[in-house]
């Protein structure tokens, strides 16, 4: 019997994996530079707290989750996102009494039950930021730029930012009550898709979000007439795009953007990068102004993104960087000859990795030419030969696999030897 992953599961293979931990180190490395800390929260969260925060009537929550009752009947999802879980973390820890204003990171697993195709998968991983307790445009316009600069770093390009706002909880009313009336119009709503039409009533935003292209088209022709932002949510939208001017980040508005979370107020953005096909959002995110409060928590907002690494790392291969094969380079391979030489090896090779050298051997009994053409694939700087005939001498030859040249060093001069090597190159 062969097992195989799940349909919609994958393995990353230790050739991707290099790219993945290289993506993951330029962002913390970056999300330390503004000053956010790590956050690691379950990968799995009671149902509910999915069902309150992104919403009754999400595809998310409707039709892709993994949802099972546990062996004591509770009723647990694996997390479809991140921010949902951070804030339930913030506020079960109570990290608001010290300081509401937390600016937290996440990088981990997400599952969605979607139909898989490229680039979308049922497990798949996020970056992603939250900026909480901070109720400043500044801050919707530095998130967005964080975002940006890691896709920039990333050696990512093609994409395209699109922003709109959603108004505060009173506008969204508004334009779910106005979307309700153009949509409920003799004629229109049978052209609506019968999911469409059911959300009608429990939920008119998420029609916007419907990937029918008949309820598409009718989105489109009705949108146009919607007007529903009130002036200060006006005023705080224009100051956002006021502090992306100053950062020198291009965008376009893009009044469509809705996002399938029912959480966001104001601000909400996407970024999608032409290489990826049909599966083409690269990272979203927005503001969340009342998530907070409808937990439990105090009246505080907060802005995020998450960037979606599958597809980063797809956008990377197709894009600039797909022939950039890393390698993970061994400083020193051993070849030995002979048990006894072997067993010498073996201790050398455990001082060499004592001392942080990136060191291997040749485990088999082979010889002297099949060790060599091992050193030579696996891309070692240096080779260590051990034969009887070194045992007896206590010395090693020592090979620069670029110059070629060979010496033979005295076991006690070899540690030394070998880092000077490396450091000189
Ligand atoms: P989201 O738009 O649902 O937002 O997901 C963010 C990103 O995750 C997407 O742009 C995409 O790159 C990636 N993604 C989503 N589903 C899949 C999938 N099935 N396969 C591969 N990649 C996928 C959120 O999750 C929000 N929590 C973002 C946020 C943070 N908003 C505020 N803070």
């Amino acid at each position: 019997m062969k097992y195989k992953t799940i349909r919609g599961f994958r393995d990353i293979l230790p050739e991707e994996s290099i790219i993945w931990q290289k993506f993951e180190s330029i962002s913390r490395d970056l999300f330390k530079i503004y000053r956010y800390n790590e956050i690691r929260t379950p990968i799995v969260e009671e149902t509910g707290l999915f069902v309150k925060s992104v919403g009754e009537e999400t595809d998310i929550v409707t039709k892709e989750m993994f949802s099972f009752k546990d062996r004591g009947e509770r009723e647990i999802s694996l997390r479809p996102e991140g921010t949902a879980p951070i804030i339930r973390a913030y506020l079960e820890n109570n990290i608001y009494k010290i300081d509401p204003c937390q600016k937290l990171y996440y990088i981990g697993p997400m599952f969605r039950a979607e139909r898989p195709q490229a680039g979308r998968t049922r497990q798949f991983y996020q970056i992603g930021l939250e900026a909480i307790g901070i109720d400043s445009p500044a801050i919707d316009a530095e998130v967005i730029a964080i975002l940006i600069r890691l896709l920039d770093k990333c050696g990512i390009s093609n994409y395209e930012l699109k922003l709109n706002n959603l108004g505060c909880s009173e506008d969204k009313v508004k334009l779910s009550r106005t979307l309700k009336e153009l949509f409920s119009k003799k004629g229109t709503i049978k052209l609506l898709c019968e999911d469409c039409q059911r959300r009608l009533t429990t939920n008119p935003l998420r029609v916007l979000d419907c990937k029918n292209e008949n309820c598409k088209n009718v989105i489109k022709n009705s949108i146009k007439e919607v007007k529903t932002l009130c002036p200060s949510c006006e005023k705080y939208f224009n100051k956002v795009l006021d502090f992306l001017k100053v950062l020198k980040i291009q965008y376009s508005i893009d009044p469509y953007i809705v996002r399938g979370l029912d959480y966001y107020t104001r601000t909400v953005f996407e970024v999608t990068q032409k290489d990826l096909g049909s599966q083409d959002a690269i990272g979203a995110g927005g503001r969340y102004d009342n998530l907070i409060s409808d937990m439990g928590g105090p009246k505080v907002g907060a802005c995020g993104f998450a960037l979606g690494l599958d597809r980063m790392i797809l956008a990377c291969k197709r894009g600039i960087r797909g022939d950039e094969k890393e390698k993970n380079d061994i400083a020193v391979f051993i070849v030995s000859l002979g048990e006894e030489a072997f067993t010498k090896a073996f201790s050398l090779l455990d001082e060499l990795r004592g001392n942080s050298i990136p060191s291997d051997i040749s485990y088999e009994d082979k010889s002297l030419k099949s060790q060599m053409r091992m050193a030579d694939k696996i891309g070692a700087k240096l080779v260590l030969i051990i034969g009887e005939n070194e045992l007896s001498k206590n010395e090693v030859v020592l090979r620069n696999m670029t110059t070629k040249e060979q010496l033979n060093i005295p076991f006690n001069d070899l540690m030394k030897t070998i880092k000077s090597k490396l450091t000189i190159g």
